[in-house]
């Protein structure tokens, strides 16, 4: 007799309700006939009571047998019977299409944290709701009129929002553009889907940072991309690496994160920015600059960004509003040569005519209101004592235990831990105990390394995480 193959990826209960609709469908089973009961199945394939309900559930849900208290289960004579009625395959289409799924761990905890709301999260890479701008947003939106005009916008972006951006980024980012050249996006995340999507293809060889955030997201690989790895160390990664790369891969482009990385919080050397341009121009390389958390630098004096350093145009360079204002507004920004964010806009139209006008609207407004420059100050002040907060607790949970470079600006720690330990194990641990974070393999690292994020919790969140988190580790250690 067929039995489920424990060593297979798809869950146990996916196996049996294919199996069983299979047998429905031979004719095994004959509309209106009944199933053997949970109990018997569960006897005969060796597995769980649990796992043959979630087996009847998925094929009720798909209208292929009917349950009735008190006389069990039966074929539905709909389904399979003289009305040719089909529900379709659902399954098969959801495993269908060009993206892959997420990373199995970011999976978990996106679960974990919609089970029990109460987690303590150092997971999710935000600020907490008390770092947003909420009441100077709420006076902008009750001062200013916002509705001119309802139609479909320009894909390419808002243009008093365009035009705002060409001051911000000169006054703050130290970076000389026009609004043709700017192209806003749904957060960074789409300047990166749209490089992915648009400017490459399958095939292509690309260099990302090690670790990186970009391991997150398989984005990258749904394009069908190449990643090679660019280690970074204390001070960002290694032009000369690049070029290497280059030599024995090709490689089209190269993604980078250059200040307060994710999730490292390093920092770029201004030595090797300027070898990393050199670099860019010997080759023709393109470099995608991702700059979404430098005006949280804590001192107030964010590094500036390769693109105010670009005189030949290597760069692709992605802003945001996530990190600095609110990531629930999905404002984001390229600066790029005008073909290429003709291109891009170009597929925005195809993809959905351009983001919402509301969200530009307000963070348009945000952005030159008085509100702003304040605004960041106590943002950088709170991520500083939040900071200082998880390392206090650390040292005093976990003393020689972790190691880790102290950032000067960002929202994440990133540590080692000194025993060697299995990282999903760990995440588990955790989670049972009341705490979230991310294993670092997920940006690629080796097991054993941690990101906190300490923007998100209030401070009374981090002393009893940092608790609980000290507490899941040494039951591993033990
Ligand atoms: C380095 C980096 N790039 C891009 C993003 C995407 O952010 P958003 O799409 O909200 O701007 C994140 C989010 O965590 C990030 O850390």
């Amino acid at each position: 007799m067929w039995k489920p193959d424990r060593q297979s990826k798809q869950p146990l209960f996916q196996q049996i309700a294919d199996d069983l609709e299979r047998r429905i469908s031979y004719g095994e089973f004959p509309p209106g006939s009944l199933l053997p009961s949970e109990r018997k199945l569960a006897e005969q394939l060796g597995v769980n009571r649990s796992t043959v309900i979630m087996a009847f559930a998925e094929l009720r849900s798909l209208g292929i047998i009917e349950s009735q208290i008190g006389s069990g289960t039966r074929v539905s004579k709909y389904k399979w019977g003289v009305t040719p009625k089909h529900t379709p395959n659902w399954h098969r289409y959801a495993e269908g299409g060009s993206f892959l799924p997420n990373v199995p761990f970011l999976r978990r905890i996106r679960e974990a944290l919609g089970q029990r709301p109460s987690l303590i999260d150092f997971a999710s890479g935000e600020l907490a709701a008390n770092l947003s701008p909420i009441d100077e947003i709420t006076t902008l939106m009750n001062e200013n009129q916002y509705t001119a005009y309802l139609g479909y916008d320009n894909p390419q972006g808002y243009v008093p929002l365009r035009q705002t951006l060409v001051s911000y980024l000169r006054q703050y980012r130290g970076i000389q553009t026009t609004e043709s050249s700017i192209l806003i996006t749904s957060g960074s995340q789409q300047s990166l889907y749209l490089i992915t999507q648009c400017l490459l293809s399958p095939g292509d060889a690309v260099a990302i940072e090690d670790p990186s955030y970009c391991y997150s997201l398989p984005m990258f690989q749904s394009a069908g991309l190449q990643l090679f790895r660019l280690p970074v160390d204390c001070k960002g990664i290694r032009p000369d690496d690049i070029r290497s790369l280059y030599k024995k891969h090709r490689i089209k482009m190269v993604f980078i994160n250059p200040n307060f990385q994710n999730p490292t919080g390093t920092v770029l050397d201004s030595e090797r920015r300027i070898q990393l341009l050199n670099v860019a121009s010997e080759l023709g390389l393109p470099i995608v600059e991702d700059d979404p958390f430098s005006l949280t630098a804590y001192d107030g004096t964010p590094p500036l960004p390769l693109k105010s350093m670009d005189p030949i145009g290597s760069i692709l360079y992605i802003g945001s509003f996530s990190k600095i204002a609110a990531s629930g507004l999905r404002i984001g920004w390229m600066i790029a040569p005008h073909s290429v964010v003709e291109r891009l806009a170009d597929a925005r139209q195809q993809m959905d005519f351009g983001l919402s006008v509301f969200p530009q609207q307000v963070a348009g407004q945000f952005l030159k209101s008085p509100f702003f420059d304040p605004h960041l100050e106590r943002l950088r002040m709170q991520l500083l004592f939040k900071r200082d907060v998880l390392i206090e607790a650390l040292q005093r949970e976990l003393p020689g235990l972790v190691e880790f470079t102290v950032p000067q600006g960002g929202l994440h720690l990133w540590c080692k831990l000194v025993p060697e330990i299995h990282d999903g194990k760990l995440l588990e641990e955790a989670i049972r105990r009341g705490v979230v974070f991310v294993p670092g393999s997920v940006y690629g690292s080796d097991s054993g390394f941690v990101r906190f994020t300490f923007a998100r919790p209030d401070t009374e969140e981090i002393v009893s995480g940092i608790s609980k988190f000290a507490e899941a580790l040494r039951s591993i250690i033990n």
